[in-house]
């Protein structure tokens, strides 16, 4: 009753109000999702904090005009995260802030006419379904890891695999149907850290106990990707592909102008870095990232330059606070002008970088939309992973996709300079490189093919629209 209340009369246009937590990679696949939305002729609405619209008003250079931005509160609206003593402290106020001042923001609109008929949401705020279902409107989780990553957490909460994972006690290895068997270090680190779990898995654990009760549940993938995973999966959740949400410039345009993500939490170096790249030969320049939460310890950046430096390729580096972070021997060595040897940025427009003829290899932390981007632009990836779901990425780009190699560890768990070099001379005319070429361009028509009309992706998000289109009627 209280749905049709929602959806009577005025307008005919269903409204999708999104809403992301307040990170970079969050924001990103969410406000893409928005945008195709729009693209479908419905309003779409992106939420986030106070404080990540101002960053995103302040930084971003073109932002999109289809999707209409509003504010919530995670209870610090002057700075955010960084303000709060804890994430644990962060995420309740969060809960509590996020609940209401999302139950305001739907009343506002049905005063209006288009009063929100659904709301899509990030996984990581779990609290949003409450809202939802106290207002009888159609809820939709978004999940911004990998379906693979995601089927560990849904088997943890469901018992069929058990927590801690830890090293040479309970198992060394995990073999799930539908998964490459998974070692120790190959698993998400939440799953795979000994002592007290992570006030992350706690977080993990809600969102998927919440899937159960759930009829729509999107995944930020394609199907072809992870289609044996998928099969596995059938039954055991209702998960579905709607991915990869890259802007549609990149991937054959669907949406038209649609060049950039459109939120940029920093500022990019744009200019510099494309007038940089222009004077480079073709597939001759390494990229290197590790998206924007990573922080890498001293010795690991040093190790990364050394690295770099002794490849003799040119490299376009981002790195925040670089004069704090990178030996001084280092900056003075890479020279100046379009002579240099690399440059370093402290952010910039990812996608057009990695669509610029003149890269060749991406050295990633496999952030999940790093690696989706990697393999939406057939660039060979050196994974370097960090953390979270970085590892499983890592392991799939040179297992199970074969689009580029695993950088790994030495015991004190860094990745060494001699390691950085031979992994990206790999994949730079290695023994390995052809086949990691021709992987990657299959993969990239894949995710064109999945998001294009017809493709499974494109129908996925088109069930939803038209579902919602219906309701209204
Ligand atoms: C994190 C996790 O790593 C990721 O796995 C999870 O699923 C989402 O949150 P992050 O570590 O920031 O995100 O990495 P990633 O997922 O790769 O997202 C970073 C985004 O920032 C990408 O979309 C990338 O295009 C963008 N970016 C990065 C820039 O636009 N410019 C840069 O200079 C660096």
């Amino acid at each position: 009753l209280k749905r049709k209340k929602m959806n009577q009369g005025r307008g005919n246009v269903p409204h999708v109000v999104v809403v992301t937590y307040p990170a970079q990679g969050h924001i990103n696949p969410l406000l893409q999702f928005a945008k195709i939305l729009a693209s479908k002729g419905l309003k779409a609405t992106l939420a986030t904090t106070h404080y990540t619209l101002k960053s995103i008003t302040t930084n971003t250079t073109t932002t999109t005009t289809t999707v209409g931005f509003e504010p919530i509160s995670d209870g610090y609206d002057g700075g955010g995260f960084e303000l709060a003593s804890s994430l644990e402290a962060y995420l309740e106020s969060f809960r509590a802030m996020g609940s209401k001042t999302l139950t305001e923001l739907i009343m506002k609109f049905s005063e209006t006419d288009c009063p929100v008929t659904c709301v899509v949401y990030d996984c990581m705020l779990t609290w949003v379904i409450d809202v939802v279902r106290q207002f009888g409107i159609v809820g939709v989780v978004f999940m911004t890891n990998s379906a693979s990553v995601c089927s560990l957490y849904c088997r943890l909460n469901r018992g069929e695999l058990s927590f801690p994972v830890e090293k040479g006690k309970v198992i060394s290895t995990i073999k799930m149907s539908g998964l490459p068997p998974l070692g120790f270090s190959e698993m998400p680190s939440f799953l795979a850290q000994p002592g007290d779990p992570s006030p992350y898995l706690a977080l993990i654990m809600e969102m998927f106990q919440l899937l159960d009760g759930i009829d729509w549940a999107f995944c930020n993938s394609f199907q072809q990707l992870e289609t044996e995973l998928m099969e596995a999966m059938v039954g055991l959740w209702p998960l579905k592909m709607v991915g990869p949400m890259v802007p549609s410039a990149y991937l054959d345009q669907q949406i038209k102008g649609d060049t950039s993500y459109g939120a940029s939490l920093w500022k990019p170096t744009s200019y510099k870095c494309l007038r940089w790249l222009d004077t480079k030969p073709q597939h001759a320049v390494i990229y290197v990232s590790f998206g924007s939460m990573a922080s890498l310890s001293a010795k690991q950046v040093e190790e990364i330059a050394w690295g770099l430096k002794s490849i003799q390729r040119p490299f376009l580096w981002v790195l925040k606070e670089p004069e704090k972070k990178l030996p001084k021997e280092f900056l003075s060595s890479i020279g100046e002008g379009e002579t240099e040897a690399g440059i370093v940025v402290t952010w910039c427009d990812q996608l057009e970088v990695l669509a610029h003829q003149a890269v060749g290899c991406f050295l990633t932390h496999c952030g999940w939309n790093s690696t989706l981007e990697g393999l939406s632009l057939a660039v060979p990836m050196v994974g370097v992973p960090q953390w979270s779901d970085q590892p499983m990425n890592a392991k799939f780009v040179e297992e199970v996709w074969g689009v580029g190699v695993w950088a790994k560890r030495n015991d004190e768990g860094i990745v060494m300079r001699g390691e950085i070099e031979r992994s990206v001379r790999e994949v730079m005319g290695g023994e390995k490189s052809g086949e990691i070429k021709r992987n990657a361009l299959k993969w990239r028509e894949a995710a064109v093919k999945a998001i294009s009309t017809g493709g499974t992706s494109y129908k996925n998000i088109d069930g939803l629209v038209e579902f919602l289109k219906a309701e209204k009627n």
